[in-house]
């Protein structure tokens, strides 16, 4: 990534990672990603917040020798997942009188994942500040957005907030500012459901903090910067919200075209009835648009046969992320057909432990669906009506 100054002597030297398909051998990357790092320039100090993913490290050199930094006198760890603190050890050798400043969880994180010695770390508390000269920089500790050792670091003087993984976004954007609003929208939404969805409640209370902060900038460790914040701020007040919309997520998957069969009739009876529903054919589905999805639909309908004797495998896959993420969903089903028996909407159901909608009758039925068999399906697109308008989000 070229070096980009962000505010006066406020800089970003971090790396694009164009080509990286995979986050934690789990999430999907369609547009890569980046790992921001910034340099803050005071009249006397200069600090360093946050480094990048091991695998870019060579980025990260050739930026400082770049932006002609001799020394740095603090480097900041918002957070201690390696795509943002894997090249600290490096940076630590490299500036050996810098201070390593992080908060009191994060020291025994980079002390145990990245053999830091604890000698050269100082632990920040909540609003603590320190002086670069001219520029100061004041911490916010906001755990569980999605680790707990994460803190928020605040240029005062520049309004420029350092979000670490909030706010972030999985995109490799070469001009680093958020040029195609709705293409990052989506993006940043994309983000929010699959690492941030299920802190809601925590981030609420963080953003409350920061409320009163005269922010001009925020500054994420991944994706794009926000000069003026209003666009991502907006978002997650929606996406933290208990708003739910009139729409229904159908992750599904079918072996012999029974429960896809009943799930295109569930499609079909619920649009008929104005609601929007999504189908997800699970085997073939990008789990980061799943997750998208959950960020504000009212209802779920998981769809699956039975497999020997419980749901198939996908099911059991989607339900558990879905129980991971813990949407908001306010309402849940489950549907499908078996063969000879099996405990599917049993252990379905019981793996929702996280998440407490209100769970509808099931419709599963023996064999191919039948007339009988899709009038069910008719009732629970009624129900799932009922439900929605009782909510005030379906008239
Ligand atoms: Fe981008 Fe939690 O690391």
């Amino acid at each position: 990534m070229a070096v980009h100054e962000i505010a006066p002597d406020i800089f970003a030297i971090g790396a694009l990672d164009f080509d990286r398909r995979l986050f934690d051998g789990l999430i999907p990357l369609p547009q890569g990603t980046s790992y921001n790092s910034y340099l803050v320039r005071g009249k006397e100090k200069t600090a360093l917040i946050d480094t990048v993913d091991p695998s870019r490290e060579l980025d990260l050199v050739t930026n400082l020798v770049k932006s002609r930094v001799e020394k740095v006198d603090y480097i900041v760890v918002n957070h201690a997942e390696q795509d943002h603190s894997g090249s600290l050890p490096m940076m630590a050798e490299l500036f050996p009188t810098a201070r390593i400043l992080v908060s009191e969880k994060c020291l025994d994180l980079v002390v145990h994942l990245l053999d830091i010695d604890p000698a050269r770390c100082t632990v920040v508390s909540e609003q603590e500040s320190i002086d670069l000269g001219g520029k100061t920089l004041q911490f916010f500790m906001a755990p569980w957005v999605h680790w707990p050792e994460t803190m928020l670091t605040f240029a005062v003087e520049d309004g420029v907030l350092f979000s670490c993984d909030l706010f972030g976004t999985h995109m490799a954007e070469s001009t680093l500012t958020a040029r195609d609003k709705v293409q990052v929208y989506h993006s940043a939404k994309r983000y929010f459901a699959e690492i941030m969805m299920p802190f809601r409640k925590n981030i609420s209370e963080h953003m409350e903090k920061i409320k009163d902060l005269p922010l001009k900038t925020i500054a994420p460790s991944h994706g794009p910067v926000y000069s003026p914040p209003d666009l991502i701020l907006d978002a997650y007040r929606d996406w933290i919200s208990d708003r739910v919309s009139d729409e229904v997520v159908i992750p599904y998957v079918s072996m012999h075209g029974s429960t896809e069969k009943m799930v295109n009739h569930l499609v079909e009876a619920l649009i008929a009835r104005g609601i929007r529903a999504t189908p997800y054919n699970l085997p073939v589905t990008d789990i980061g648009e799943l997750a998208m999805s959950l960020v504000d639909a009212a209802t779920v309908v998981i769809g699956t046969p039975t497999l020997l004797f419980g749901p198939h495998p996908q099911a059991v896959y989607a339900t558990y992320l879905f129980n991971l993420l813990k949407p908001k969903t306010r309402f849940v089903a489950i549907i499908g057909s078996y063969g000879w028996g099996g405990k599917t909407v049993e252990t379905l159901q019981g793996m929702m432990t996280r998440v407490h909608p209100e769970v509808l009758d099931p419709v599963y039925i023996k064999g191919a669906p039948g007339t009988g068999d899709l009038k069910l399906i008719e009732s629970l697109a009624d129900t799932i009506e009922k439900k929605h308008r009782e909510i005030g989000i379906h008239s």
